[in-house]
């Protein structure tokens, strides 16, 4: 907020309850504005950009995640878009796989196995890049390597679901999947709920296809009520999308979406703008 408030020249108006933001606020408030910072529970869709309309120069959200931004209404309004990145999306094992691992190795994870999208390669064990992390972090030659989809199913001891959301990544965990893994396995997902087949994964806990999960993010969410079939799973653990919840991760997020939006709204650089 201080960046924001120093910036005399634009006019703010916030949100002023210190909880999610409501759809019918938003939309009374929009009209005429000239950018927009939003959380991922927000939809960025026609119904909101019409509201807002020709005034709205950028939208800066405040996440590494954009599928609640419907990316060709934005490009046909040609409206920039700025987000807080900290991985290589398209990389599957990007940095925040390899900051997972980084964080895994002290507990004695001896072994990575990964994926990427096959669409973009469709090589097989261990690269360059796969060595000189596993250098990095003291493992052995051989320690990391690709494998396909179906391998990290079968081969998995804990398996992390660590990629963006979206249509590419829908259900990449689904009934079939989760039939070929261990039944010992642990599966977790801090990323995008869209990624895990919900009823499928509950499913395969109660009746034993693995052991246990532990998910920060579940699919419907934010509105996951009592009644979801994994919120009654024992064997599973959940959080309420707050795996990046720590002060400086916010802190340096909220920055960044602050200045995107200054810079989209004044027509200059922002430091992190979407490619559209
Ligand atoms: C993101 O930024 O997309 C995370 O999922 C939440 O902080």
């Amino acid at each position: 907020m201080p960046i924001l408030r120093e910036r005399k020249e634009l006019e703010l108006i916030v949100w002023p309850e210190n909880r999610q933001c409501d759809r019918s606020w938003l939309l009374e408030n929009i009209p005429g504005a000239a950018g927009v910072i939003v959380l991922l529970s927000e939809q960025v869709n026609d119904e909101l950009l019409d509201k807002a309309g020709p005034s709205l120069k950028v939208v800066s959200t405040m996440s590494v995640g954009y599928e609640h931004l419907f990316l060709p209404a934005l490009a046909k309004r040609g409206i920039r878009v700025g987000y807080t990145p900290d991985i290589l999306t398209d990389a599957g094992f990007g940095r925040i796989a390899q900051a997972t691992l980084a964080r895994l190795v002290p507990f004695g994870i001896r072994q990575c196995i990964y994926t990427g999208n096959p669409a973009a390669s469709a090589f097989s064990g261990s690269s360059a890049r796969d060595h000189a992390l596993a250098a990095s972090l003291s493992l052995p030659a051989g320690a990391i390597s690709r494998v396909p989809l179906t391998d990290l199913a079968v081969r998995s001891d804990v398996l992390f679901v660590l990629a963006p959301g979206g249509p590419e990544t829908y259900h990449t965990v689904d009934a079939d999947f989760l039939r070929r893994m261990k039944s010992s396995a642990v599966l977790v997902n801090p990323s995008r709920g869209s990624l895990v087949d919900s009823d499928a994964l509950a499913r395969a806990l109660r009746e034993g296809w693995i052991w246990g999960a532990g998910l920060d993010v579940v699919e419907g969410e934010p509105r996951v009520g009592t009644d979801h079939p994994l919120v009654n799973e024992p064997r599973c653990v959940i959080l309420p999308h707050i795996g990046s919840a720590t002060f400086e991760t916010r802190l340096g997020m909220a920055t960044l979406a602050a200045k995107n939006v200054i810079g989209g709204v004044l027509g200059e650089t922002m430091p992190t703008e979407l490619d559209l």
